[in-house]
Parts: structure tokens; sequence; C-alpha cells
């Protein structure tokens, strides 16, 4: 099964709409590099209502059906993850998502809301794609890529 490696978000909202994503689309787990510590935010009131509120709202239950592993190290988890990592890019020199074979064990990495994926972090990729714009808008939101991404990734495993 193809998986995901959220990477560094910064919006616990987007953050959850991936998790839903990831469990619509069939994974049985989902990696996240929390450098934000979104999934572990301070302990008090305001904080955990808003774990709450993403466990119930936001990933509209999912977080309940999906294993959320927490990446520590994400260079080494990167080296010995035993599929094709794949980059998602704000780059039209990657490959075109339309044109693009996803293998089963792929591993499609999502870069932060404002910086995208860190350069050590990309060295490390077997492959990247973009999605095109047809308009002037220069990307898209992470977790609307994601949807995109997940759905046409399983469409062309087949
Ligand atoms: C808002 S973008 C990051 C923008 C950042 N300034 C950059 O250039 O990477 C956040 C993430 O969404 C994904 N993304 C957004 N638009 C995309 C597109 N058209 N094709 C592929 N990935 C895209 C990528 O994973 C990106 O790291």
């Amino acid at each position: 099964m193809i998986n995901a490696l959220l990477y560094a978000p910064e919006y616990r909202p987007n953050m959850s709409s991936m998790i839903r994503s990831a469990e619509f689309y069939g994974m049985k787990k989902i990696y996240i590099y929390d450098k934000n510590n979104l999934l572990s935010p301070p302990n008090n009131k305001t904080s955990r209502a808003d774990m709450q509120h993403l466990a119930r709202v936001w990933t509209a239950g999912a977080i309940n059906h999906i294993e959320v592993v927490v990446v520590e190290d994400k260079i080494e988890f990167l080296k010995n993850y035993p599929g094709r990592k794949i980059a998602t890019l704000v780059n039209e020199t990657s490959q075109s998502l339309n044109d693009f074979q996803f293998q089963e064990n792929d591993l499609i990495l999502l870069g932060s809301e404002k910086e995208g994926l860190e350069p050590e972090a990309i060295e490390l990729m077997d492959g990247s794609v973009y999605i095109p714009s047809l308009g002037e808008t220069p990307c898209l939101n992470v977790a609307v890529t994601f949807g995109v991404v997940a759905h046409q990734a399983l469409k062309s495993i087949g």
C-alpha cells in the first residue's frame, strides 16, 4: 500500500485533513515528522480542546482508524524506508503527476505550508511530482495536494 509522510506540517487543520484523506484512501498508517509539535501541544485547556476537535471534527473520526506514526529522525527514516520516496514539489522540473507511474510501496512526501520540503530531504528522494497549474496561483494547499496525489497514485497503481 502506498503511504505518506507529512513533513513538518504547520497547521493542525491541514494535518487533520491529510490524516482524514489517508484513512479515506485506505492507508493503515500515516507518518508525521512533527517538527512543529502539532501532535503534542502544551498541556493547557485550549490545546486539549484543540486536540479533541482534531479527533472528532477535523478528521471526522478517521484518527480512530489509522495509526499515526511520529517520525523523530527524518533522515534516518528516509534512508531506511523500504519503498521509493516520492516528493510533491512546487517545481515544474519535477515529473507531472499526470504522467507519473506510482508503485505499491511508494512513500509520498508532503512539504510544510511555508517552507515546503527541506533540501536535505529532497536529496534522498527517488522521484518527485508536481501538479501542473492551469491558472495563475503558484501552488495548492498542502492538504488539497495530498487528496489529488493520493487519488492519482491509487488510480495509477490500479
Ligand atoms: C504551499 S506548498 C509550499 C510552498 C513552498 N513555498 C514551496 O515552494 O515549496 C506546501 C506543499 O504543498 C505541496 N504542493 C502544493 N502545490 C503543489 C503542486 N502544484 N504540485 C506538487 N505539490 C504541491 C508540496 O508538498 C508543498 O511542499
